[in-house]
């Protein structure tokens, strides 16, 4: 009975073990916990410019009366702007303070979204997506050609500064793919030679053409247009006589 007892308290036990042995481990580039930096920490005063403080009113008057937390992604998102393009916590306090919101409150949105970077940042952060479409179209190399042509590892910055990778999921433009974000702009429909040509002229500071590198406008089909190729027809079309007036 005893030693029975036993059997199924270790059997208990091995199988708890297991799971917490298996469990896989959590990664990503960014860190969701917040950890004082001399760079990132709550001592470090942030104000928004006086330009930006009309963007804030323009942003505020948009929500009525009591939903003015409505206006947390974008007040996060011009903190960002004006800050090199990544978040401090200073920021996040600075955005509470106007929204009359518990710190908490932006904490949680501010960690959501990976659109809030919460690290010092390069001029240019390249995203880089890597879900089945784009993977199946070469990611894997177009990583590889941006990673080894900026000298920064996926999630850090290059020695210069000058770049930040982050690989990504899907960023919605996956019949162009693969394709990478630089700051606001997609670039599509992209080869290895087109990753590097990118890369040196983000090196100097150039902007590299937006947009499909396949020659084709947006995501039309490759091969041309295969439908809405004639003039549409009026109203009427198909209609029997007797409904004809
Ligand atoms: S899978 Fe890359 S944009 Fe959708």
């Amino acid at each position: 009975m005893l030693s029975s007892l036993r059997t199924g308290v270790q059997g208990v036990w091995r199988a708890a073990s297991r799971s917490i042995q298996t469990s896989s481990a959590l990664q990503h580039d960014s860190l969701f916990v917040h950890r004082d930096t001399p760079q990132d920490n709550p001592d470090i005063p942030f104000e928004f410019s006086e330009a930006n403080k009309k963007r804030v009113e323009a942003l505020l008057g948009i929500y009525p009366e009591g939903h003015k937390r409505g206006a947390m992604i974008p007040l996060l998102d011009l903190a960002q702007r004006q800050n090199g393009g990544w978040l401090p916590i200073s920021a996040m306090h600075k955005v509470a303070e106007i929204l009359n919101l518990p710190r908490m409150r932006v904490y949680e949105v501010a960690t959501f979204y990976t659109m809030f970077i919460r690290r010092p940042i390069g001029k240019y952060h390249i995203q880089v997506c890597t879900t089945t479409p784009c993977w199946l179209r070469g990611s894997d190399a177009i990583l590889k050609a941006l990673t080894e042509g900026t000298q920064c590892h996926v999630g850090g910055n290059s020695p210069c500064g000058k770049f930040s990778i982050s690989e990504v999921e899907c960023l919605g433009a996956c019949v162009n793919a693969p394709m990478v974000q630089v700051n606001d702009d997609y670039y599509e429909d992209l080869s290895v030679d087109d990753a590097k040509e990118i890369v040196e002229k983000l090196k100097m500071d150039e902007k590299p053409k937006p947009g499909p590198r396949s020659g084709r406008f947006a995501s039309e089909p490759l091969g041309g247009l295969t439908s809405l190729t004639d003039e549409p027809t009026g109203p009427g079309y198909g209609l029997q006589d007797g409904l004809k007036s």
